[in-house]
């Protein structure tokens, strides 16, 4: 049940910084969003987005790689009633069983214009084919990395004076930007 009327209980997995998840709790607070962030989750627990987490009223767990990772996840997502996870800066793959298992949607962000560039260091390649833009996208996840179904993009034009660090930054701004959107525009499509 939803435990906020009109707002799905929302999870956020992150392993580091945690810029992503930064935007979204602050559009979690806004009355007319469609999610209410109850649960962070870090596969490393060092992870500096922990710290901003903790500072609003969420359940933060930091969970170790090896421990048994997905299994203690599944159990936390239960006892929150978790209807949505977000991977905000997640680097580990969840396995098909814990998507099945789970059974309800789960949305990543990846800083390319996917199909283009699944995987890591996608800045780095963009540059190296000489595109002219490079950009976000926020998918459904399944099984197969980065393929899921695309719920929105956005573009920035790659200038030639960018190198991995300035285009890193224009894009994830744009991240911030339209992590909130895609998940709202989603949620209103179900
Ligand atoms: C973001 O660029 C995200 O798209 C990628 O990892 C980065 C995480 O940044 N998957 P942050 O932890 O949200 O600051």
């Amino acid at each position: 049940m939803e435990k906020y009327p009109g707002k799905k209980n929302t999870a956020v997995f992150i392993s580091g910084r945690g810029s992503n998840l930064k935007s979204l709790i602050k559009h979690s607070k806004k009355k007319n969003s469609l999610i209410k962030i109850i649960l962070v989750i870090s596969n490393n627990p060092d992870a500096e987005g922990l710290k901003y987490a903790s500072k609003s009223e969420i359940e933060i767990y930091g969970i170790k790689n090896k421990s048994n990772f997905e299994n203690k996840s599944l159990k936390l997502l239960d006892k929150y009633n978790i209807d949505l996870i977000c991977l905000a800066g997640f680097m580990k793959i969840l396995s098909g069983n814990f998507i099945k298992k789970f059974s309800k949607p789960i949305l990543n962000i990846h800083p390319s214009l996917l199909p283009k560039y699944k995987g890591l260091n996608t800045h780095e390649r963009a540059i190296k084919n000489k595109d002219r833009f490079a950009g976000a996208s926020i998918h459904k996840v399944t099984e197969k990395l980065d393929s899921g179904k695309i719920i929105l993009q956005k573009k920035v034009k790659i200038l030639k004076s960018d190198d991995v660090r300035s285009l890193e930054k224009k894009v994830l701004k744009i991240e911030h930007e339209i992590y909130p959107k895609a998940i709202d525009k989603f949620l209103t499509n179900l």
